[in-house]
């Protein structure tokens, strides 16, 4: 299973949302073009409403690959939000670095080199926006080494928690892919049975979370 959404329906909503323009689009194209895995249309437009309705002015992202997300989450909040993104691959680090720098975005992007692990335990102030879109068997820690630091009222935006269905279904499932399909149900049954957290679990794309830090 590759799409866990209809494709025909799935092909009218990319068609009918607003397509990017100026920088995000170029950005858009070399991703698609290059096979960078970048959020699709459906996901950009949620997380650009979200944005808009939550106002953050601190963002952590966890997986920057390009930079597009970044730009993209950044330009959707009419550049009063300030982004700390975490990149372990040099080569999409500098891509990315190159592309906030042309987008006029340095003073609100930082880019943060190595592994986030390792690197998200530097966060020492607090932040509203949380956006996970990087290793999936990574998530838990990933929220572990933030979520204290993470404003009652913010958000947790988790990207790929299905993966192509695999999460949802053992009949999906591909032998190697096991230890991520585990590590992925056991996140999200934290995230939704968290006292502290309202979730919601959306079938967009390759499946979406949105939590509310209570
Ligand atoms: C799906 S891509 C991010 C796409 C980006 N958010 C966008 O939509 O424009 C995932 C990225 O996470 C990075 N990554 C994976 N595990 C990581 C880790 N433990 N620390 C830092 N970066 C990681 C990968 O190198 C990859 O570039």
């Amino acid at each position: 299973m590759d799409n866990i959404t209809n494709p025909k329906v799935n092909d009218y909503i990319i068609d009918t949302l607003k397509d990017n323009q100026g920088i995000l689009k170029e950005i858009e194209d070399y991703g698609y073009e290059n096979n960078v895995p970048i959020i699709k249309k459906d996901i950009a437009s949620l997380i650009e409403v979200l944005i808009k309705m939550n106002k953050p002015k601190q963002i952590i992202e966890v997986g920057t690959a390009i930079g597009y997300s970044s730009i993209l989450m950044c330009l959707a909040s009419n550049k009063e939000a300030k982004i700390k993104t975490f990149e372990r691959n040099p080569n999409m680090a500098k891509i990315a670095k190159e592309n906030i720098k042309r987008a006029g975005l340095s003073d609100h992007i930082e880019v943060i080199e190595g592994d986030a692990i390792e690197n998200l335990k530097m966060i020492d102030t607090e932040f509203d926006l949380l956006f996970l879109d990087a290793a999936k068997s990574k998530y838990m820690e990933f929220y572990e080494l933030t979520e204290p630091y993470l404003k009652k009222g913010g958000l947790i935006l988790s990207d790929n928690i299905l993966h192509k269905g695999m999460v949802a279904s053992d009949d999906y499932v591909i032998r190697r892919q096991k230890t991520i399909v585990k590590y992925m149900r056991k996140y999200l049954d934290f995230l939704c049975q968290n006292d502290g957290l309202q979730t919601s679990l959306l079938p967009v794309s390759d499946g979406f979370a949105i939590s509310y830090k209570l």
